[in-house]
């Protein structure tokens, strides 16, 4: 996730653009860049960091004089954050720049193309494709020129461009990636996102899929991919700008939660070519996979738990042998490690300092390293052997939801990938599981449609001391991630427990009322969690369950159901835990709690 903005006016335009970046800075800050025309030129300058660098570079745009220009904030994906990565990009003349916010699926092929026409590429990003490809085709009509490649580039895009010979023109256009064009007084917009903008105006056109805005001083057009004009309603927004950042929703943990869809389906498609699974960054060969003799999943707090998650998975599927580990006793336990094995390190950051030695343990012992990590050029990005991106964007809610489904959604990958390889499943299997895999998106999608049910219930609950999640098997992995987040952000005390554990010792805590979350998506285990819950309800809880839809058994034996869709068995924490995020939302916020800043929290733990 990026920020891009766009101004054309009366004023000078880099004052305004870095105004404009500084709201969205939550989509993305390792580096920043604008470009503005000066009356000759189209003029770039870039910085690595936060805005504030830049702004103190061009003395807060001062140094860039210029009525027109376009900016852009970054959250690295194709290539690290540096200089030449940053954006807006050029074309080689310099004559076009353009600044981009989404993925070009198909940018390797079209690179490779380009670079055939001797076209030179500066940067290891994918908008760079852009720049050029523009250039191949202009041939003086910068819209016949963007349609053009709106038929070539695939993925998702919102791209701000400017031309050198249109110097009175700004460019617009988009496909999957939010944009949006304000009409102010003394000027118009382009913006990710509504805040960007809110300082000039309130009138804004929300730019549809494969849309093309051009902007003057005083008009706005609208086109269609074929080049022909459409008309187009503004919206005069009402809300206030402090909530606009958080695109309406109140906090942005409920933002997150709700863009786990687009999340899972950023992480999965790339990876999906004509049914089959391609991680061309895992760089291993067919024998190496082959060769793995054990896997050692290694990772902190939510990340761990998706971890204990993919031990089932891999186990159940690819019947290699896994090792899930919380980092921080990983080093001291002195683990037995070779090449034979493959330790993956699983972080949203890529900065945790426990998850960080723990990677530097195990390449000193010799074992192969793969780090799933959401922070391009990161810590544990840099420093694994290999490294499998999600593609969740910056997460600032303290508490992770999208990059937790990210990971998830990446371990599925690789386990059915390794699967595959290792001949545990067949063809057939690979394709069932990969539609179950594809229907995730939606399926999350109508669970966070429930969220009105889930509030209704949370608030009974917001006086709690203690709550319980259990389950089995995967149900327990579910748990415990159900547990961190009550805990986390409701600061009510909580524990996963395994289902059959629970006679041990923990039920003793049981009294009247007291609430149990059971998960109860593994088919083979329903009778034995059915039979904890009367276990429970028979000592006074109250137990909510979370269930497969068609499971209707459950409900003689618990207080009340919640029902997720039906996928396969591997994959249902992608589905249980979406109730379970917004019952620990509803609660936090019912009892005024601090959601995204919880206390005594950080979002990266970068010590010991
Ligand atoms: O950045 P990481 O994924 O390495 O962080 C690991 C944990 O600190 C993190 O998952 C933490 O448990 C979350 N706040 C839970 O919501």
């Amino acid at each position: 996730m990026c920020g891009i903005v766009g101004y054309i006016g009366e004023s000078q335009a880099a004052p305004i653009l870095l105004d404009g970046l500084s709201k969205l800075e939550y989509r993305g800050y390792d580096s920043a860049g604008i470009a503005v025309y000066d009356g000759e030129n189209i003029r770039v300058q870039k910085a690595v960091g936060r805005l504030k660098v830049l702004s103190e570079l061009t003395h807060d745009g001062a140094t860039m004089p210029g009525i027109s220009g376009i900016g852009h904030t970054r959250w690295a994906t194709h290539g690290a954050p540096s200089n030449d990565n940053a954006h807006p990009h050029y074309n080689q003349t310099e004559t076009i720049a353009v600044v981009h916010n989404g993925i070009i699926e198909n940018y390797l092929k079209l690179r490779k193309r380009l670079e055939q026409k001797e076209y030179q590429f500066l940067s290891e990003t994918d908008t760079e494709v852009v720049a050029h490809l523009l250039d191949y085709y202009y041939k003086g009509d910068p819209v016949e020129t963007i349609t053009k490649i709106m038929h070539r580039v695939e993925g998702s895009y919102a791209l701000g461009i400017i031309f050198k010979d249109h110097p009175g023109k700004v460019y617009a256009v988009r496909k999957d990636s939010p944009l949006i064009v304000g009409h102010g007084k003394d000027g118009n917009l382009i913006a990710s996102d509504v805040p960007a903008v809110l300082k000039y105006t309130r009138e804004v056109y929300f730019i549809q899929n494969e849309e093309i805005a051009v902007l003057t001083k005083e008009n706005i057009g609208f086109y269609n991919v074929d080049g022909e004009e459409i008309q187009k309603e503004s919206t005069t927004i009402d809300w206030d700008i402090n909530a606009a950042e958080k695109g309406g929703y109140e906090h942005f943990m409920l933002k997150e939660m709700y863009e786990q869809p687009r999340t899972v389906r950023d992480t999965l498609n790339p990876r999906i070519k004509d049914n089959k699974i391609v991680i061309e960054e895992l760089g291993m060969s067919d024998e190496e996979i082959q060769a793995i003799r054990k896997i050692h999943i290694v990772a902190c707090g939510s990340a761990y738990h998706t971890g204990v998650t993919a031990k089932y998975i891999f186990e159940g599927m690819a019947r290699i042998p896994v090792e899930v580990d919380l980092a921080s006793e990983f080093r001291y336990r002195n683990p037995i490690l070779g090449e034979e094995e493959l330790v993956i390190i699983i972080s949203q950051s890529g900065e945790t300092a426990d998850s960080l030695a723990a990677l530097r343990e195990a390449k000193a012992k010799g074992a192969k390293t793969l780090g799933i990590v959401n922070v391009v050029g990161s810590s544990i990005a840099r420093e694994a052997d290999k490294v499998m991106y999600t593609w969740a964007g910056p997460e600032i809610a303290v508490a992770t939801t999208k990059a937790y489904s990210a990971q998830l959604v990446a371990e599925y990958l690789l386990a059915v990938k390794f699967a595959q390889v290792r001949g545990k499943i067949t063809e057939e299997e690979v394709g069932g599981f990969l539609k179950d895999l594809q229907k995730l998106p939606e399926q999350i999608e109508m669970l966070l449609g429930n969220q009105e049910k889930i509030q209704h219930f949370a608030n009974r609950y917001i006086a709690a001391k203690d709550v319980f999640f259990v389950g089995r098997g995967i149900d327990y992995a579910i748990s415990m991630e159900g547990s961190l987040k009550l805990k986390e952000i409701s600061y009510i005390h909580s524990e996963a427990y395994a289902a059959g554990e629970l006679k041990h010792g923990t039920i003793s805590l049981i009294e009247e009322g007291t609430l149990v979350a059971a998960v109860v998506t593994q088919e083979e285990l329903y009778k034995k969690t059915i039979s904890n819950i009367v276990e429970l309800r028979s000592r006074g809880a109250f137990v909510l369950a979370v269930t497969n839809a068609g499971n209707q058994e459950i409900e003689k034996a618990a207080d009340y159901v919640l029902y997720i869709p039906q996928t396969n068995k591997y994959f249902t924490n992608s589905l249980a835990i979406i109730p379970l995020q917004l019952f620990s939302y509803y609660v936090s916020v019912g009892k005024g709690c601090d959601v995204d800043k919880p206390r005594n929290l950080a979002k990266s733990v970068t010590v010991e």
